[in-house]
């Protein structure tokens, strides 16, 4: 059973997803999740559904990211954590960390990587006129949203969308692919196999 550590910033909508899924013989198991924000909505989610939770607040630390980043390492090693997937997690992390974690981390991002890396991915979408949005789980590298892509998962985009309603549709999406991605990438499969349907 691989132990799996959830970062988290928000609500924690894709948080919940996995932890739902890591049950039967799924190959890996929640075992942390973790918030940069102490007051994140996710904490209380995780704590519902009976998963360890931590945070530790970016804040007093400043510019310094890697003496936040030491508070994140501890937790994760004293936890045992063998997988981390970065959900909905807003801060950049330094390429020191992501090298410690290479092989063992997976992100989810609200676009058709390569296309929109960073925020408003949304907004972005509709300013460029694009007929399609969608979402991508990849594993997560020093390069912000770079990495090798796992899966993605496409939308339509409408002609009466709002950022809000686009956002809606891909999320519905974010929460069928990054389980799955998940599940394949815990027992050790790293193809990248697209979301159809
Ligand atoms: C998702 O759209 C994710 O792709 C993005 O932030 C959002 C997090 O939503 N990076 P939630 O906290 O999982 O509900």
């Amino acid at each position: 059973m691989k132990q799996v550590a959830i970062l988290v910033s928000g609500g924690g909508s894709n948080m919940v997803k996995l932890v739902e899924s890591m049950t039967g013989d799924h190959p890996a198991r929640p075992c942390l999740v973790f918030s940069n924000d102490p007051e994140a909505g996710a904490l209380e989610r995780a704590k519902s559904l009976g998963v360890a939770t931590a945070a530790v607040d970016h804040r007093p630390f400043g510019k310094d990211r890697a003496a936040f980043e030491a508070h994140i390492d501890k937790h994760l090693v004293d936890a045992g954590v063998e997988i981390i997937c970065l959900a909905g997690f807003m801060r950049v992390l330094t390429p020191g960390f992501m090298e410690k974690w290479a092989g063992k981390m997976l992100n989810i991002h609200p676009s058709l990587l390569p296309k929109y890396k960073g925020l408003h991915t949304h907004a972005r979408a509709l300013d460029a006129g694009d007929a399609e949005a969608g979402c991508t789980v990849h594993e997560a590298t020093a390069e912000l949203d770079g990495g090798p892509i796992l899966c993605q998962a496409r939308v339509p985009i409408l002609s009466d969308d709002t950022t809000d309603t686009l956002a809606a549709r891909v999320l519905v999406k974010e929460h069928i692919i990054y389980p799955a991605t998940l599940r394949r990438f815990a027992a050790g499969d790293r193809a990248r196999i697209d979301h159809t349907g």
